[in-house]
Parts: C-alpha cells; sequence; structure tokens
C-alpha cells in the first residue's frame, strides 16, 4: 500500500471506531418506550464528546445525527419523539467525522422481544453482509459483492432492496464506487488495493419495492412489511481486506448482552 492509502486508512480507522462505540453506547438505551430523538441525541453527544462530527447532520438538508428505520422504514428514518414498542425491530446508522475522514456503519437493535420472522430477517441481513466481507479482496468484481448478497437473501425467501446502495467513503461521506446490493458476479469494476467503501444491505421481509415520504428522505417499503439493514465501512488491502466499524465490545449483532 501507499503511503496516502495508509494515511486513509488510518483516518478511516478512527472515524470508524468511534462510530461504531456510539452503536454499542446505543444498545444500553434501546429498549421499549424510549424515543428515536432520544438515541439521536446520545449520537450526537458521544461522537461530538470524541472530538467528531456526525456528518448526517445538515447533510444536503438532512435534520439530524443518525438516521433511525424502524420496522418497515428501509432506511434515512428520521429521528422524532416517537416512541419505541416491545417487538420493533429498528436500524441506527451513524456516520462520525474526524479529522477529515469518514466512518459509516449501522446495527439493528432489538427492542425487547421480536417476532421469529424479523428474527430471521435480522439474521439473514447479518449474515449476507458478513459473506460478502469475507470474499473481499484485490480483483475481484463489483459485482461479486452484490451476487453473494442476493443469492443468499433470496435463497433464504426475502427479497434485496435496488434502490439504494453502498458507497465509496474517505473525505467524501458518498463517492466512488457504489456498491450495489444485488447483480452478476464478475461485472463491473475490479476492487483495487487501498479502495474504502461501504457494503450496506436492505433487505425486505416481502418485496424489494421502496418509496421516499413526503419529508424527503424517510424510504418503506411499499408493501409496508419488515426491512432490516447492517452497514460495515472496509477497505482493500494487499491481502485482503479491514473492515473499520467492527464493535470493540462484540455488540455487532443483536440482542445485545451489555
Ligand atoms: N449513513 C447513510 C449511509 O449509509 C447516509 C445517511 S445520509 C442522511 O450512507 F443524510 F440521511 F443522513
Ligand atoms: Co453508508
Ligand atoms: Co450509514
Amino acid at each position: 500500500m501507499t503511503d496516502k492509502m495508509l494515511e486513509a486508512f488510518a483516518g478511516t480507522k478512527k472515524a470508524g471506531s468511534i462510530a461504531s462505540a456510539a452503536l454499542d453506547e446505543v444498545a444500553k438505551i434501546v429498549k421499549p418506550g424510549v424515543t428515536t430523538e432520544k438515541i439521536d441525541k446520545l449520537c450526537y453527544d458521544f461522537i461530538n464528546d470524541h472530538k467528531a462530527y456526525s456528518a448526517p447532520l445538515f447533510y444536503r438538508g438532512y435534520p439530524k445525527s443518525c438516521c433511525t428505520s424502524a420496522n418497515h422504514i428501509v432506511c434515512h428514518g428520521i429521528p422524532k419523539d416517537k416512541v419505541l414498542d416491545e417487538g420493533d425491530i429498528v436500524n441506527v446508522d451513524v456516520t462520525a467525522l474526524k479529522d477529515g475522514w469518514h466512518g459509516d456503519t449501522s446495527r439493528m437493535y432489538f427492542v425487547g422481544e421480536v417476532s421469529t420472522k424479523a428474527n430471521q430477517l435480522v439474521r439473514t441481513t447479518y449474515d449476507a453482509l458478513i459473506k460478502s466481507i469475507k470474499i473481499l479482496k484485490n480483483d475481484i468484481y463489483l459485482g461479486d459483492i452484490g451476487s453473494v448478497i442476493q443469492n443468499y437473501v433470496e435463497k433464504k425467501g426475502f427479497s434485496v432492496v435496488r434502490d439504494f446502495c453502498g458507497h465509496g467513503v474517505g473525505k467524501k461521506f458518498h463517492e466512488y464506487p457504489n456498491i450495489l446490493h444485488y447483480g452478476e458476479e464478475k461485472t463491473g469494476d475490479k476492487l483495487k488495493t487501498g479502495m474504502i467503501f461501504t457494503i450496506e444491505p436492505m433487505i425486505n421481509e416481502g418485496d424489494y419495492e421502496t418509496k421516499v415520504l413526503n419529508d424527503g428522505w424517510t424510504a418503506v417499503t411499499k408493501d409496508k412489511k419488515l426491512s432490516a439493514q447492517f452497514e460495515h465501512t472496509v477497505g482493500i488491502t494487499d491481502d485482503g481486506y479491514e473492515i473499520f466499524t467492527i464493535s470493540n465490545k462484540g455488540l455487532d449483532y443483536p440482542p445485545y448482552k451489555i
């Protein structure tokens, strides 16, 4: 790796670990009765306390510091005074901007006990993300990532959202390349050492179609069935990959034992 790549990796690692530690803190407060507004405040304060900036805040007019997407919300749910209830599943997505570098990550949380279906959907989404990360190395194709995710998810009877994708990340929040979570192997550009990007599959219980609500942000499933998502920021190394947003506390998958 070149010095420039090493610098980007070190910067992204710092930003990623702040983002991931914020999600560890979120695990402590997600329970029936908590508002998504409270989750947002925790993320804002935690990231601020670590001398970083919450990249979503004012990004293209986005009004909050994180996204909280419950149940049939696919992504970009805006935190508000809405209370989370027993049985809800919710994704919290944070991005820390630290010393010029971005770290972007999201996890699902269970609010109390959740249904078997919700459990299966969340498990499948997590496993699909991890499977797609495990193949990462130099010279594979972008399409290989989407192919692994789509094959696995559809085998489990769920569907892959088409309308949103992962993205390159660095000094900019969103940059080249787009990471599609569906597609054909051996298609698209090749992965190269030094590339840093997110993989963030949104997986639906029913159909993959989404629509955006009148607030201009909140994306929901058209059929109002459940949707789940996990996101990691990863980098391609000389001999494989590095994940920048792993939980230091082992809180990668719900229910979080804390
Ligand atoms: N964190 C989201 C992503 O994974 C982007 C959120 S943009 C916002 O790319 F403006 F909605 F916050
Ligand atoms: Co992202
Ligand atoms: Co994100």
